[in-house]
């Protein structure tokens, strides 16, 4: 899961209803409060039959609000008090029954009144029975919703309480987070309508069965812009190397596994793109044979040859047309400004980030980035921090949306 700085100091409002899967608003609740939000919650009174309140309450620290009518605490703008506090809202899980509330403009409960009342981005995450999820009244109810402009995390196909497997699983707490990351950014339009390409992770390169030339890259700089991206409206095509992150949701990803892999699927989808984004480590080389058996251990050692691989990068900058923007990443460890500026121009790239994995607080694995951006007549280094907020600043400056770090 991506920590952000985004986060801290929001007022996010989880409103969570009668599903079996209210106790998953726990672990959201917690991941947002470790992230510095202020998170106040409501329930309706099926969703207490499926959790307490105290247990809520405890975890947002601030008493839960259910009761129209609370006694000894009647305001005249009760019923909407949270609707002018949240600057962002999750109704998590979403049952069928608020769904359809909603998209018929019905408040007769705290947490409906609340909803027609609220005034700031707001995301549904439903989980039900695949059957319910099915039904077309169900489906129209979600359409209605996500053309007035809501944010629906679509439920998951997978196991389900009722024993079967089926579409309805409530989303997975990183599409939760993903869609919440969205309805809070304060650029959420600046990408629309264009495609955004980009490359994440390592390749591998087989010598034989068992064995392979790596790299340490884990892929989570390239899956944080394509965060980014989607929280900015973009079309996004992730292209991503083995590994254990979870590809975005909403996102056309595909796994490769070789560099010559990588440099295809590239290939493919270049012409559609707006901006390429090549963040992935692709192997510089790769053995010039591979063994289909196991090659064998013998004692004067083995030396493998090694041959160059394609260059991704390069060769999309050649294939660039006009509207076209090319992005490269450079990991340097000695003379990183100059060996950067002048991949940079043999490259003939727009941008280049460039980060030096021997620095703390930067590099492969870890959750923070340092990274100083590169245009031909200009070099910021941006602030220091989690990737996904490096991400942000890497867009800003694209797009010329936010300050995006300092002058150098
Ligand atoms: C054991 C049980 C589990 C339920 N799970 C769900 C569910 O996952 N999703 C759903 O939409 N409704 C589910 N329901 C039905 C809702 O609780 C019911 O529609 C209720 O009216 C929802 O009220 P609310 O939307 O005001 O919270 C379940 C009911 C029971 C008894």
């Amino acid at each position: 899961m991506f920590p952000t700085k985004r986060l801290e100091g929001k007022n996010i409002l989880v409103g969570i209803t009668g599903g079996i899967a209210a106790y998953k608003s726990c672990e959201l609740i917690r991941y947002l409060v470790t992230q510095g939000a202020h998170v106040r919650a409501m329930m309706t009174a099926n969703g207490e039959k499926f959790i307490s309140r105290l247990t809520i309450e405890s975890l947002c620290n601030y008493p839960v609000y259910t009761e129209m009518f609370p006694e000894g605490r009647y305001a005249a703008t009760h019923h909407i008090e949270l609707a002018d506090w949240a600057e962002a809202v999750i109704i998590i899980p979403a049952t069928a029954n608020i769904i359809g509330k909603m998209a018929n403009g019905i408040g007769d409960d705290f947490l409906s009144t609340n909803l027609l009342a609220l005034h700031c981005p707001t995301v549904f995450a439903p989980a039900m029975n695949s059957n319910m999820w099915l039904n077309p009244a169900v489906q129209r109810n979600i359409a209605t919703l996500k053309n007035w402009g809501y944010g629906i995390c679509d439920p998951e196909e997978g196991f389900l309480a009722e024993g079967y497997s089926g579409v309805g699983r409530l989303a997975r707490l990183e599409y939760q987070v993903q869609h919440l990351y969205r309805a809070i950014h304060p650029h959420p339009e600046s990408l629309k309508g264009k495609t955004v390409l980009i490359t994440a992770g390592g390749t591998r390169e087989h010598i034989d069965p068992v064995r392979m030339l790596t790299n340490r890259a884990t892929g989570k700089m390239g899956f944080a812009l394509a965060w980014e991206a989607f929280a900015r409206g973009a079309e996004v095509i992730l292209v991503h190397g083995p590994g254990s992150l979870i590809p975005p949701v909403e996102v056309e990803s595909h796994g490769v596994v070789s560099a010559a892999e990588m440099f295809d699927t590239v290939q493919r989808h270049f012409p559609r793109a707006d901006l390429f984004i090549s963040a992935a480590a692709v192997a510089d080389y790769t053995p010039a044979r591979y063994s289909t058996s196991k090659i064998k251990k013998e004692e004067q050692g083995l030396t493998l040859k090694l041959e160059r691989t394609r260059d991704v990068l390069k060769t999309m900058s050649q294939q660039k047309k006009a509207h076209q923007r090319v992005i490269g990443f450079a990991v340097e460890t000695d003379n990183p400004l100059e060996n950067a500026r002048k991949k940079l121009i043999d490259k003939n790239l727009d941008m280049i980030a460039l980060n030096n994995p021997s620095e703390a607080g930067a590099g492969f694995g870890v959750d923070t980035n340092k990274v100083t951006v590169m245009t031909r007549d200009d070099a910021r280094e941006l602030t220091p921090g989690y990737k996904l907020d490096v991400a942000g600043e890497i867009f800003d400056r694209l797009l010329g949306t936010g300050e995006g770090g300092r002058d150098d």
